[in-house]
């Protein structure tokens, strides 16, 4: 994107944001793009059903950023930065949108993120944590900083604190925790549209799980080769068999968002 164009957009963002705020209080909230620029008129368009989803109910969204052969980090978990710039403001304008964004282990493990809204205008949402064997410690920046809400559900050592952030039991079974129980558990919080950011592991839990109302896939030009995988699920015999979600894309410049529409 050009310095203009993104100038542009950065004009429409309030006007999103606004929209968001109308869906959640049940008013009108079709968002207007200031002026008649392709970025703004593009931006409008990438977020509009995620607001629309708002207005009718709580929105679940995952995003990854994956090389072309289908990898978030490399092996031993380095991903930064597999997307560039026009994607790290996407996430940031994503995570502006909803009241929570989930990670799991992996990501507080290699990335120690911040979770919080940086490149654009808007709130931080509320960090949610998924730490099944209860193997984080305090440490981590997003339980130290204060910067925003932060929510730990653990499968084990529920009964320890984690620096700053609220502490919750989180039932684990054989197969793991269930998503399902946690969403709803979120949104017993008032936590109703949230983002699932990452890693591969956790956002595929959501999709396999049939919880993703949408799922931002932003395709880089890069080749890993190895590494962590983005989506991975159960394996299927026939191709037939496979996901065809109705999908979108935009151009984020070097790379190619790609917008699924996983209720379509
Ligand atoms: N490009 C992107 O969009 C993006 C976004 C977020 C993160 N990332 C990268 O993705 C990687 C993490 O993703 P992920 O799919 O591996 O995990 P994840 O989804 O963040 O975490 C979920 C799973 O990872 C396990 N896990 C991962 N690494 C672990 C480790 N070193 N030690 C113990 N448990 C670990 C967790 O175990 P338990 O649940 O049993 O605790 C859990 O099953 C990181 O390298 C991060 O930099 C990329």
């Amino acid at each position: 994107m050009s310095s203009g164009a993104s100038r542009s957009a950065e004009r429409a963002w309030p006007a999103l944001l606004d929209a968001a705020a109308n869906a959640r209080a049940g008013r009108p909230h079709q968002a207007i793009a200031p002026g008649r620029t392709t970025a703004a008129q593009e931006l409008v368009a990438l977020h509009q059903p995620l607001i629309d989803r708002m207005a009718d109910g709580p929105l679940t969204l995952g995003q990854l950023g994956q090389s072309l052969d289908g990898r978030i980090a490399t092996a031993g978990g380095d991903s930064y930065y597999v997307t560039g710039e026009a994607n790290r403001t996407h996430l940031h304008r994503l995570r502006a949108l909803v009241d929570a964004v989930v990670v799991g282990t992996g990501t507080v493990l290699h990335d120690d993120p911040q979770l919080t809204v940086r490149a654009c205008v808007g709130d931080h949402p509320v960090r949610v944590v998924i730490d099944s064997r209860g193997q984080l410690t305090p440490d981590h920046r997003l339980f130290q900083d204060g910067q925003a809400p932060t929510l730990a559900y653990r499968g084990a050592n529920a009964d320890r604190a984690l620096g700053l952030a609220e502490v919750a039991a989180l039932e684990v079974g054989a197969d793991g925790y269930d998503p399902e129980a946690l969403l709803a558990d979120l949104h017993a919080r008032g936590l109703r549209h949230v983002l699932v950011e990452g890693g591969g592991v956790t956002v595929s839990r959501f999709l396999a799980a049939g919880l993703l109302d949408r799922l931002h896939v932003c395709i880089a030009p890069l080749i890993i080769g190895s590494g962590r995988a983005a989506v991975s699920l159960p394996e299927i015999a026939r191709l037939s068999d496979a996901r065809r979600p109705s999908m979108r894309s935009f151009a984020m410049p070097p790379d190619t968002l790609f917008d699924c529409d996983l209720r379509g």
